[in-house]
């Protein structure tokens, strides 16, 4: 038990998904795992334990951006000896040529904050993914025959920003924009763990398309499975 999490060491996976809304993480559990279990509730952040072809896994929700996602994971890599998180998300794109529905693998975060300094001493702004479990990501998608988009993602504090950043994503070379990974995997590095960050597309900052929450919800699974395919491997 942690301030956080209410679960039994014992219940929680080596291997941890972690979808950013706990109702996501429910229907994925629901629709994917076998003898599932509900292991957390505190806060209604709704983390479930089961079985995907005979393999234990966790899917947790992680809650919006870097400080909430930076407690859970925190505490599942140092209480709960959890070695692998993969988040599984959404973000909009910076690109025109990066669509919606497209699948995105992070290959590094650049933060918006302090987090990574501050929970991990590292003084750089871009913060890169676990190099072992981004590998299998890539490896996963390609049998699946499923495309996936890679570089640096923008690691956002700002939902509702007040200024125009074209100059700013130019400059730091960014593709597309989420609130959490890179508060992930500063604490993959402090904990010496394994961290990625698998993202649906669901909105394009250039060309102004977006997605109805069902469409997101169908499309969404793709990434799951990929995550899921890398949890057993
Ligand atoms: N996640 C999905 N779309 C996003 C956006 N436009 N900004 C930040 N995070 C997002």
């Amino acid at each position: 038990m942690t301030p956080h999490i209410s679960a039994k060491k014992e219940d929680i996976a080596k291997t941890v998904l972690m979808p950013g809304d706990p109702l996501r993480a429910k229907k994925i559990a629901e629709t994917y795992l076998e003898n599932v279990k509900l292991v957390n509730e505190v806060r209604n952040m709704f983390m479930y334990t089961g079985t995907y072809k005979g393999v234990e896994v966790t899917i947790a929700g992680s809650g919006m951006g870097c400080p909430s996602i930076g407690i859970y994971s925190y505490e599942l890599y140092n209480f709960y000896d959890v070695e692998n998180i993969i988040r599984i998300g959404s973000a909009g794109s910076y690109k025109e040529e990066i669509k919606v529905y497209d699948v995105y693998n992070v290959k590094e975060a650049y933060g918006d904050s302090n987090y990574a300094k501050l929970a991990a001493n590292i003084d750089d702004k871009v913060i890169k993914a676990g190099t072992e479990l981004y590998s299998l990501i890539e490896n996963v998608a390609k049998d699946k025959n499923i495309k996936t988009l890679t570089g640096r993602a923008h690691s956002a504090d700002v939902f509702y920003r007040h200024d125009d950043i074209t100059e700013f994503v130019k400059e730091n070379e960014l593709d597309v924009v989420e609130m959490e990974s890179v508060a992930l995997f500063a604490n993959a590095i402090k904990a010496k763990k394994q961290a990625a960050c698998l993202l649906t597309i669901s909105d394009n900052l250039v060309t102004k398309e977006i997605t109805t929450a069902e469409e997101r919800q169908n499309n969404f699974m793709q990434m799951v499975e990929i995550a899921l395919e890398v949890a057993v491997k």
